[in-house]
């Protein structure tokens, strides 16, 4: 039985993440998909909520867990018996700082990361330019999971103005 990790913020979860996580779903057994809680950072979105976001996305598949974790990835591949983390991987810039994380997080305790190839409908996707996009106006449906799309325009529009 392979169980593997799917990490991240999902601050909110994309369309490229959910991409990634189908296709690990198919490839593992069991698929964690760890929702990294980081104290010194703050999100849009409140881990809870990225959770439930998250739930909401991945409702069609039935060999996944969505859950948080704090501290280093590895501990909790460790923990949850985890063999494997899976990334998707967009373009050569992401290439430099994932294969640093991949070599530390074997060295560490001999997890391995498998590289995903990432769609090329959603190579040019982050949360961060999602947020960005939203903010200024822009429209990202097709960008992020339909049950996303609600919330993060509405955490990202300023209250109108009192009369
Ligand atoms: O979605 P993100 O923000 O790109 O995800 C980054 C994440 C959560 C995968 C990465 O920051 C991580 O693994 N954090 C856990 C802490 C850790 O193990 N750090 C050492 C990495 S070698």
């Amino acid at each position: 039985m392979l169980s593997v990790v799917c990490p991240g913020s999902f601050d909110p979860v994309t369309n490229g993440h959910v991409d990634i996580i189908e296709r690990a779903s198919k490839l593992a057994d069991q698929v964690f998909v760890g929702v990294m809680v980081n104290p010194n950072k703050s999100g849009l979105f409140e881990v809870d909520t990225r959770i439930d976001l998250l739930a909401q996305s991945l409702d069609h598949l039935d060999n996944i867990t969505i859950e948080t974790f704090s501290g280093l990835l590895v501990d909790y591949c460790q923990a949850r018996g985890a063999r494997a983390i899976v990334k998707g991987l967009r373009a050569v810039g992401d290439f430099d700082y994932e294969l640093q994380m991949a070599q530390m997080n074997h060295r560490l305790t001999e997890v391995d990361t498998l590289f995903v190839a990432t769609n090329p409908l959603y190579s040019f996707l982050s949360s961060s330019l999602i947020k960005e996009v939203v903010a200024f106006g822009g429209d990202v449906e097709g960008l992020v999971p339909a049950p996303v799309l609600a919330p993060l325009v509405a955490a990202l529009t300023p209250p109108e103005p009192l009369p």
